[in-house]
Parts: structure tokens; sequence; C-alpha cells
């Protein structure tokens, strides 16, 4: 049904009303070139008019060039319309010069508009749609044959099958309570993470979780720790809520604790089980010293573990939250590298003290994720699909690891690579002396290889050290092995080339 309006207290005939709306339609785009309007008879009645008064209207139209009956009987509006829009409403529609006014703008050339208060930069999540690249190395990228689509189909069938109830109506803000049993029972086994179902509060993604906190946190002005490097997805959120960030440098044993300061934030972020970008995990000795750090300061630590679920030669670290006896920790886990980031789901697990606020913003933001997905993912995870699949891919991830990091030793007997423990991506640093990440990464392009730079690839480097020009970011996990081997070996051409220029 197209939405026409009439008044009848006006002092515009009913005919011309119909003529300036449909006008207005077509002017700002509701009506495309060569869209169906609705025929006389259904429109006289759904503004319960005579038929004639619709089809007087009509017969304007058609004469002024404006709508066309098509052989179907149709009545179209025509593809190629008559001169420029603006001219024709103000002067062939008597009138009609109102039509085309905009608001308190009419009659200026420039519209005017309210200042947007917001601007700042944003994630790169999704590397650009370049056909070009036939060996793409994106970052933490799920293999699309390895998402466990029977299963989510049988899952979904079963669930739609009792899903009236739940579809018609709100639910926990939350979450649903049998996907928040299934993580927190989730968590406990595979990261020892004492969690209760009431502490876990299912979002859209880490990236929610890191709003809902930034919310309950930040203010203009707010000092923020952050591990450095990062992830440009926690960096720029912070920054959009005001924070200032202060970089905490990484080293090979993750965020370097001893240079933490005694006081003066309420908040840091870190990525401890598989550091985004550099890929080391933080050693126990690390997790503990930063644990009495945030008891002594009162800090919150944001433990964001993005893609903990792929371990391959060593059992996992304890998670922070589970070594914190006091509640310092607000654990963030997403299902976006683990099932797929299409899914849109991604949980917190929080100190007792801070459930209510963040249910309460989780509520402000968007009331709560659709029912349908948590009900799959609940089942999912109930019935031991989710760990046999991640059984099934930590392996085949593993596999790809392996291929790759043999053809980077392979081409490049002393490459420097990091972060091979777990995880989706290893990052690679090149030489000292020598080309960029930038200066290789741009001609790896024209080759057909996507290779990702610090920045092109989601990270920041909020301090500008010159170590993370040379590193190269490679991502895996959504390459078979086929395509790892080609694609390094036109890295080495590509290399090879750009030395002798
Ligand atoms: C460090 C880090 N955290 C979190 C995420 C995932 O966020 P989400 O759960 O919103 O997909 C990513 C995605 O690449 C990431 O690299």
């Amino acid at each position: 049904m197209l939405l026409v309006t009439i008044d009848r207290s006006s002092k515009k005939s009913l005919q011309e009303q119909i003529v300036s709306e449909i006008l207005t339609h077509i002017e700002s785009g509701v009506l495309e070139p060569g869209s169906k309007i609705p025929s006389s008879r259904m429109l006289a009645k759904q503004l319960k008019l005579s038929r004639n008064t619709v089809m007087n209207a009509y017969q304007r139209l058609l004469s002024e060039g404006f709508i066309e009956t098509a052989a179907s009987s149709e009545t179209r509006v025509c593809k190629v319309l008559p001169g420029d829009l603006v001219g024709i409403g103000s002067g062939s529609v008597e009138s009609d010069s109102k039509v085309f006014e905009r608001g308190d703008n009419a009659g200026s050339t420039k519209p005017k508009y309210a200042p947007v208060i917001f601007s700042g930069p944003v994630q790169e999540i999704v590397n650009k749609n370049n056909r070009r690249i036939l060996y793409d190395f994106w970052v933490g990228r799920a293999h699309q044959k390895l998402f466990p689509s029977k299963i989510w189909q049988e899952l979904l069938r079963d669930c739609i099958g009792y899903s009236s109830r739940q579809l018609a109506q709100y639910g926990n803000p939350a979450g649903l309570e049998s996907l928040r049993e299934a993580i927190a029972e989730h968590v406990r086994y595979t990261r020892a993470i004492p969690a209760t179902a009431d502490q876990v509060v299912i979002t859209v993604g880490i990236q929610e979780a890191l709003n809902i906190i930034a919310r309950l946190f930040v203010e203009k002005g707010s000092k923020v720790l952050i591990e450095n490097p990062c992830y440009q997805g926690a960096a720029f959120v912070l920054k959009s809520y005001g924070a200032e960030l202060v970089p905490i440098a990484v080293d090979s044993q993750g965020l370097d604790v001893s240079a933490l300061p005694e006081c003066g934030s309420n908040l840091i972020y870190t990525t401890p089980s598989h550091q985004y970008p550099t890929g080391v995990t933080m050693s126990l000795e690390r997790r503990r010293k930063l644990i009495e750090w945030a008891e002594r300061t009162g800090t919150y630590i944001i433990e964001d573990d993005y893609d903990s679920d792929f371990r391959y030669d060593t059992t996992p670290l304890h998670a922070l939250s589970g070594l914190s006896k006091h509640g310092h920790v607000i654990y963030m886990g997403t299902f976006s590298k683990s099932v797929g980031a299409g899914l849109r789901l991604g949980y917190m697990v929080l100190p007792k003290q801070l459930i209510k606020p963040a249910v309460q913003v989780k509520t402000l933001l968007n009331n709560h994720n659709g029912w349908l997905d948590q009900a799959v993912m609940a089942k999912f995870i109930q019935e031991g699909h989710f760990e046999r699949h991640l059984r099934v891919i930590r392996k085949d991830y593993k596999v790809r690891r392996d291929v790759l990091v043999e053809e980077l030793r392979k081409h490049f007997m002393d490459a420097r690579i990091q972060g091979l423990a777990g995880g989706m991506h290893i990052t690679w640093t090149l030489p000292d002396r020598g080309v960029s990440a930038e200066a290789l990464k741009l001609e790896a392009v024209k080759t057909g290889v996507g290779l990702y730079t610090m920045n092109s690839g989601g990270a920041i480097d909020l301090a500008d050290t010159s170590n993370s020009a040379r590193q190269i970011i490679l991502g895996y996990s959504s390459l078979d092995e086929r395509q790892i081997v080609e694609g390094i070996r036109r890295v080495s051409e590509t290399l090879a080339t750009l030395k002798c220029a």
C-alpha cells in the first residue's frame, strides 16, 4: 500500500492533493522511474474516495507524462520523466509549488542541516571486495565452507516450530536463559571462569559489549589504558565516548605490566589469549601481576578473549576473569571467530556489581538480541555440536597455520613470526632494513595477493613505534592450503622484485 494522505478540510481539491502526493513521491525517489503505483480502484478504496476522483488525478499525471499505463494495464511511473521535476512541480501543476519545498530551507539553494556532533574513525572489519585478490590473507575470518550449515538449518527448523510466542514478545535484556547457561558452562570448562548464568549478558558481538562498558565508565577526558598496538574496534569505540587513550606497550609476554600507572584510570583493555595484532600470549606471571595491580588500583580490566577457542600446541592459560577473586575483570567472548561473524552474537561475563548497570545499558541500546539466533546457538552448544565443531575447525586451522609457517620459512629463512600458539592469524615482521609493510602490501595486491599492514588489518599503533611499519598481519583461516602456498610464493617473488628495484 502506497502512503497517500489527503486533507478533507484543505482548500485544495482532492484531485489536486492526489496529484501533489504522487509527484512528491516521484521527486523524493519514493516512487522510482518504472515503479508500480496503485490502481485507481485500490487507491480510491484506500482513501475512501470515489474512483472518478482518483481516475481524474491519474489522467492529469498521465497527460503530463509522469505516469503511464503498461500493457499489463498496471499504472507505472514513466521510465523517462519530463524535464526537471522541480521546475515541473512549481509550474505545470497549479498550486503545487509547495510540493517541492523542503522544510525551513524552502527557496534557498543550499540546504541547512543540524551539525552531527560525532566524528571519528571506525574499524576496518571487512576487506574491500576486491575481485583481483585471489589469495587474501585477511584476518580473523572464519572459513565459510566450515560453517555448520546443515546442523544450523536443522536447529533453526526445530526452534521455529515453537517460536511464535517468543518471537511475538520481548525477552530478557540480558539474553535467553538457556544460552546464558550454556555459555556459563562453556567458559567454566574451557576458560576456568567460575561463571553463573546470571553473570552472562548476551550482546551483538564484542563490539556491542565494548559500547556497553564504555557507556558505563567513559566520559569526555576519561583516561583509559589500552595495550599497544591494539584492536581498532576497541580503541575507536572508547575514543568515541570521549576517552583519552593511554597506550601501554606489549612485548613478547603481552602487556608490559611494569609500565602501568598507580592511579588515574578506571579501565584497561587487553587481549591476553592472542594479543591483537601481535598474536603474543600474556604469560601467567603477567596475568597475576595485572590482577594484583587492578585490585590495588580499583581498575576494571576488559578481557577481550575474541579467538581463545583456537589453541594449537599448548593448553590455554587461565582467563584473567578466572584468576580475579574480587571481580575486577569484565570478560568478553564472541562467536564471530568460532562460528561466524554474520551471526553477530557475543557475550560478557560480568562481576556481580556490574550486571544491573550493564543490563540497563543493553536495554537502552536495543532491548535484547533476537530470540531465534540465541535459541539456535543455545541448542548448538547444549547438544554438543559446538564442541564438535570446534574440534573440526581447530584441526583444520592448525594445518593451515602450519602450511603458512612452513612456506614463510621456506621462502624467507630468517622470517620473524609471532603469534603461532593460537588464533587465526600470525604476524610477520619484515627485516629492519628494506621494504616497508605498506610497500609490500601495495605491490602484492598487483599480483592478486591481499596482505595487511597494521592499519589496513584493523589494528592501530597509538605510539607510532617504528616496528609496526614493518609488520604484516597474515590471516590464514579462510584460505585453503593451495592458496596459502601460491600466495606466499607470489609474495616472495614480489619481495625479490622490490629488492632489485
Ligand atoms: C581483538 C578483537 N576483538 C573482538 C573482535 C570481534 O568482534 P565481534 O564479536 O564484534 O565480531 C575482533 C574481530 O576481529 C577482534 O579482532
